[in-house]
């Protein structure tokens, strides 16, 4: 099964430029599964059901991560869809599921959705939140989203989830890294997917305002910037009888 995993999206104009490039790229590439981490697809921060919806036609789950409940208007849909996730170590009780079944009959793949504990919001452990959960799924196709900042917690958790799970694959920094690799001939591996986003940009935002925010102090809202478009994600193949990945590649294509 080939999975194509996009790192994320930032604002709608960014958002509506992938749902256009995906189709195609989807059928060259012979894509079974995409998932897309949408937590920063709405403009001015966030995800929406206007954002969200940009991106259900071609996806298979939208993953987020610390903004996922950026927008009240996006209440209903985490209770309501089950294609679209928030980390899964947010603590009992929390609104929306962690992770997603994708059912094809004789396998199933299952994404999950993770934050990390340095330098984030408060949250539960995340990884003994995974231990617990993968004790209780019956799928050895599993693909994590670890939306976390720091390097080492996700080369950590790589080290615990190696050939637990078909992939690790960081998102939340932005920034794509150059060490996607497959560890133990079994789990993919990436520290940072990148975005999908504007190129000439801080993260996606406006440089300006930032810049003036970092030298005079000045409060400033992120607005997304326009302009050339690049796509960050990974294509994995994974063997569905055992789990294990076979290959990942990194993508960085400007539009
Ligand atoms: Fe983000
Ligand atoms: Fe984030």
């Amino acid at each position: 099964m080939k999975i194509l995993f996009i790192g994320d999206v930032v604002g709608q104009y960014a958002a509506k430029k992938l749902a256009e490039f995906l189709p195609g790229f989807k059928r060259k590439n012979n894509i079974d599964i995409t998932v897309i981490n949408g937590e920063n697809s709405a403009n001015g921060n966030g995800i929406t059901p206007f954002s969200a919806n940009i991106l259900l036609p071609v996806s298979d789950v939208i993953t987020t991560g610390n903004h996922c409940f950026k927008r009240v208007e996006m209440n209903s849909m985490y209770d309501e869809n089950d294609r679209i996730i928030r980390p899964h170590n947010l603590g009992e009780g929390v609104r929306g599921k962690g992770y997603s079944i994708l059912d094809f009959g004789k396998h199933k793949f299952v994404v999950i959705n993770l934050m990390g504990s340095a330098f984030m919001q408060p949250c539960d452990n995340p990884f003994k939140a995974i231990i617990e959960l993968l004790s209780k799924l019956d799928t050895p196709n599993i693909i994590v989203d670890f939306h976390a900042e720091a390097t080492g917690e996700k080369k950590a958790m790589l080290y615990m989830l190696a050939s637990k799970v078909s992939a690790v694959l960081g998102t939340h920094t932005h920034v794509q890294t150059a060490d996607e690799q497959i560890f133990d001939d079994h789990t993919a591996y990436i520290t940072d997917v990148g975005m999908t986003g504007s190129h000439d940009s801080i993260i996606g935002a406006e440089k300006e305002g930032l810049v003036n925010r970092f030298l005079n102090y000045v409060p400033t809202r992120h607005i997304e910037a326009s302009g050339n478009i690049q796509i960050n994600a990974v294509m994995l193949e994974v063997i569905p009888e055992t789990g294990k990945a076979s290959s990942i590649s990194r993508i960085m294509n400007l539009i």
